[in-house]
C-alpha cells in the first residue's frame, strides 16, 4: 500500500491533526481557509467541550452561554446522544438513505412528525443545515402553487433570518446579506415589519402570496417575540387566502423557548415547519422540514416533482441517529421545562440589572432560554471608542474578563443574546448572570 505522504509530504492524517499544537493549527488554517471570520469572532481555539464548559488549547476554561448559536440544546458532547450515534457507527450499516428505504432515517421521520404541533406535519425531509432546509421550504411552496398563476410571491418580515443560501437570503429581511448577489429571488419577496398586524392584513388579503415565512421569535433579528395577535392573524388569513404558513423553527425549536416548538405557545399549526440547530445534538449536520401531507404532496408528490429538492446526504443514518437521540434526550429530560425554569432566572436577572443601572439597557425580551438584552445608544462623543451602542463594549468586557462565550444578534447588533445549552448547570448560569451585571456596571461607569 502506498503512503499518502510519498505523494503529498504535507498531507495530514487524522492522527496528525489530533496532535497539532496551537501554533501549527493556526498557521495551517490561516493559510488554507477564511480565517478572517474566525479572527473577527474572538479568535478562540477550543479543544474540549463538555456541557456548558469549553477549554482552550492553552488550558483556559470558558463558560458557554451561546451554545454555538443555539445548537447545543442538549449540551456540548452529550454522552447519551454520542452513545446512540456510536451504535449506528458500530452497526456498519448502509449510510445513505436519500433514495432508498432506511431503518434509522425512517425512525427519525416518524419521531419528529409525532412531536410537531398537533402531530399534523407528518411528511419530513432531511437537510444538512438550516439554510438548505429553508431552500426546501421555499421550493415546496412554489412547486405546490405551480398551477395557481395568481400566486407569485412570498411574504416575509423585516430583519428575518432564514440562512444565507441565495433563496433563503432573499426571503430573509436583512439587506446586508443580500448584497453583491444580483439575480436573487428578491423581486418575488415582500417584507413587512414584524408584528405589524395592519401590514400583514394588507398584504395577505391581496391573495398573491404563495406563503408567509415567519420565525415565532426572531433570533438574529434581535429576539423579537411574535405577538399573539400577529401570529394568530397570520394563521387565519393564510387559511382564508390559501397561503401556506411556514414557521421557521431553526433557532426556536427543540425546546429552546420552553415548548418543543415555539408555535405550541400560540396553539398554531403551521403548514410547513423548518428545524435545525438543536436537533443534531451538535454532532452531525442535520436539519430539515416537516409539512402537512397534503401540502408536501402537492409539491413533491408527483414523479415530475419528486426529485425537485434532493441532496446527497438526505437520509444519512448517522445524522438521523443524532436526531433520534437528541429528541429522546430532550423529551426524557424535560429540556423545555428546564428552558422555562432557567430562562426565568436569566430573564428576571436581566430586568433587575436594567433597573440597577439606568440608561444602559433599553429592553429585555425573550421566551424560555432565548433572551435578548437591547442596549441604549452609546453616550454622544464616545461612539468612536465604544461603537454605536453599549452592547459592543458590554459584550467585549463580559466575554474577555469573565471568559464567557456569547454573541449578539447578527441582524440587530444592539441586542445581546443568551442562548445557553438548556442543560447548563445553575452554578454556571449564576456565574454568568453575576458577570453580566459587572459588565453592565462597567459601561454604566463609562457613561457617567
Ligand atoms: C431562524 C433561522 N433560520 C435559518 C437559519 C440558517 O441556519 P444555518 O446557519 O444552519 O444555515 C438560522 C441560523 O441562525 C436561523 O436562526
Amino acid at each position: 500500500m502506498a503512503n499518502v505522504k510519498d505523494k503529498y509530504p504535507e498531507f495530514y492524517t487524522v492522527d496528525d491533526a489530533i496532535n497539532f499544537d496551537e501554533a501549527t493549527c493556526k498557521m495551517i488554517q490561516e493559510k488554507y481557509s477564511n480565517t478572517l471570520k474566525v479572527q473577527l469572532s474572538g479568535a478562540h481555539y477550543f479543544v474540549k467541550a463538555e456541557n456548558a464548559h469549553l477549554t482552550e488549547a492553552n488550558g483556559k476554561q470558558w463558560i458557554d452561554m451561546l451554545g454555538a448559536v443555539g445548537v447545543m440544546s442538549v449540551g456540548n458532547n452529550n454522552e447519551f446522544v454520542w452513545k446512540q450515534i456510536e451504535k449506528v457507527f458500530n452497526a456498519r450499516c448502509y449510510n445513505m438513505g436519500a433514495v432508498s428505504y432506511h431503518n434509522i432515517a425512517a425512525a427519525f421521520y416518524s419521531n419528529i412528525a409525532r412531536t410537531t404541533p398537533g402531530g399534523a406535519l407528518t411528511k419530513v425531509q432531511m437537510a444538512t443545515g438550516g439554510a438548505e432546509a429553508l431552500e426546501g421550504c421555499i421550493k415546496l411552496v412554489k412547486i405546490a402553487h405551480r398551477n395557481n398563476k395568481n400566486k407569485t410571491k412570498i411574504l416575509s418580515t423585516i430583519n428575518a433570518f432564514h440562512g444565507k443560501t441565495a433563496g433563503a437570503v432573499s426571503v430573509g429581511g436583512k439587506d446586508t446579506w443580500q448584497a453583491y448577489q444580483g439575480g436573487l429571488i428578491l423581486d418575488q419577496v415582500t417584507h413587512i415589519p414584524y408584528n405589524d398586524v395592519a401590514a400583514l392584513k394588507k398584504e395577505l388579503e391581496t391573495g398573491q402570496y404563495q406563503a408567509f415565512f415567519m420565525e415565532p421569535v426572531q433570533g438574529e433579528g434581535g429576539v423579537n417575540v411574535a405577538s399573539e395577535e400577529f401570529f394568530k392573524t397570520a394563521r387565519d388569513l393564510c387559511t382564508k387566502t390559501n397561503t401556506y404558513l411556514v414557521a421557521d423553527e431553526v433557532q426556536t425549536g427543540c425546546g429552546r423557548t420552553g415548548k418543543m416548538w415555539a408555535c405550541q405557545w400560540f396553539d398554531i399549526i403551521p403548514d410547513v415547519m423548518s428545524f435545525a440547530k438543536g436537533i443534531s445534538g451538535g454532532f452531525i449536520p442535520l436539519a430539515g422540514y416537516c409539512a402537512k401531507p397534503e401540502v408536501h404532496d402537492a409539491a413533491y408528490g408527483t414523479p415530475e416533482t419528486a426529485f425537485h429538492h434532493t441532496a446527497t446526504y438526505q437520509g444519512c443514518a448517522y445524522a438521523a441517529a443524532s436526531g433520534i437521540a437528541a429528541l429522546q434526550f430532550i423529551i426524557e429530560n424535560d429540556l423545555p421545562g428546564m428552558a422555562n425554569e432557567k430562562g426565568k432566572v436569566i430573564f428576571d436577572a436581566m430586568k433587575a440589572t436594567k433597573e440597577k443601572y439606568p440608561g444602559i439597557i433599553k429592553d429585555v425580551r425573550g421566551k424560555g432560554m432565548i433572551i435578548g438584552v437591547e442596549f441604549e445608544p452609546t453616550k454622544p462623543g464616545l461612539e468612536d471608542k465604544y461603537g454605536a451602542n453599549w452592547a459592543t463594549e458590554c459584550e467585549r468586557f463580559f466575554s474577555e474578563e469573565f471568559r464567557i462565550q456569547v454573541m449578539h444578534s447578527f441582524n440587530n447588533q444592539k441586542v445581546f443574546r443568551w442562548l445557553p445549552p438548556l442543560t447548563a448547570p445553575m452554578e454556571d448560569i449564576e456565574y454568568a448572570i453575576k458577570s453580566f451585571d459587572a459588565a453592565v456596571k462597567h459601561v454604566y461607569d463609562l457613561a457617567k
